[in-house]
């Protein structure tokens, strides 16, 4: 199955998604071997092109990308033309101009990748954040990790009971991952202050979102995916305090005692410790935010192969 571009979960089909991460899945064990590489994509030309600052997404589309054997080059905003004033349509095409096969872009507006996708002509974009809007990859290696982790005791992606806890307006990991879920048919409760958790989520691209504003509705879930309160995109105050904030919504091993055993927790990263997350829940085995890290690198490989390919290379 090849793509185009990966612009968000919302335009996937279920089976492109199950493609993908059965894929991932496969490419795990690359990143296990002694020698990490495989010559799939030897001759492909893949650009980083990071306007906004990361650490995980964009080291790990680049580990991604050489264990894949492509070439790649890092472009970011404070070392680019970008300072200079140099536009977003500018530096694509500029930047196409050298024969790229995918332009992987971070951007703080959303829609910033589906205005590459419509402006570029030869290469393939694939979205690695944009705005309030999506965060595909991310999506996709939540999923992974909790496809492993179910998939210990014979349970499946599907039926699973979905939290989302924290600054779920401002998150674009929460809209890829209520995407995701959506196609899964996966109940999803968003959970934070009514002021980050408006009502109107209920509508947000499926029915079977719930809305709730106390931290108790965790309550039953297999899942809680905690979010980075985001304080770089508030422009107002949406909380009275940081304090009061984590004093009704900081996620502790004293309020998931009540869960199953089974149940998992999420974090994308970076973590505020003590904000959304207490320090000793997130230290502990049942965060497996570093599992999701190391499954960044195998999704990665596979939305790289999926849109830099015809679908017909070998991977080994
Ligand atoms: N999860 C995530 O996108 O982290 P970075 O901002 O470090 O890439």
């Amino acid at each position: 199955m090849h793509l185009k571009h990966l612009l968000g979960i919302e335009k996937l089909s279920k089976e492109e998604l199950l493609f993908l991460l059965k894929n991932a899945q496969s490419l795990v064990e690359i990143s296990q071997r002694e020698l990490k590489k495989v010559p799939a994509l030897r001759g492909k030309m893949i650009i980083n092109l990071f306007l906004e600052p990361s650490t995980r997404t964009r080291s790990s589309f680049e580990i991604a990308a050489k264990r894949l054997s492509a070439d790649t080059i890092n472009v970011g905003a404070s070392d680019s033309s970008v300072v200079k004033g140099e536009s977003l349509f500018d530096t694509a095409k500029n930047l196409e101009a050298m024969h790229p096969d995918v332009i992987v872009l971070r951007h703080k507006e959303s829609g910033a990748c589906e205005f590459l996708a419509q402006h570029l002509t030869h290469c393939s974009v694939v979205n690695a954040g944009d705005g309030l809007h999506e965060h595909p990859t991310q999506a996709l290696l939540d999923l992974l990790t909790l496809r492993e982790h179910f998939g210990k005791s014979g349970r499946s992606l599907q039926g699973l009971k979905i939290s989302i806890l924290g600054d779920v307006f401002h998150s674009r990991v929460a809209r890829s991952n209520i995407f995701a879920h959506a196609l899964l048919g996966n109940q999803v409760t968003v959970i934070g202050p009514a002021t980050l958790v408006p009502k109107d989520f209920e509508n947000f691209g499926t029915n079977n979102v719930r809305v709730a504003h106390q931290l108790s509705a965790i309550e039953g879930s297999d899942v809680i995916i905690t979010l980075r309160m985001q304080l770089e995109r508030q422009s107002k105050h949406f909380v009275p305090s940081l304090q009061e904030y984590s004093e009704n919504f900081c996620l502790n091993k004293k309020v998931v005692h009540s869960l199953a055993p089974h149940a998992v927790i999420l974090h994308p990263g970076p973590v505020n410790r003590g904000v959304e997350i207490s320090s000793d829940l997130l230290d502990s085995d049942q965060a497996l935010v570093f599992n999701q890290v190391s499954n960044g690198v195998a999704v990665r490989m596979a939305v790289l192969l999926a849109v830099a390919t015809s679908g017909k290379e070998k991977v080994v």
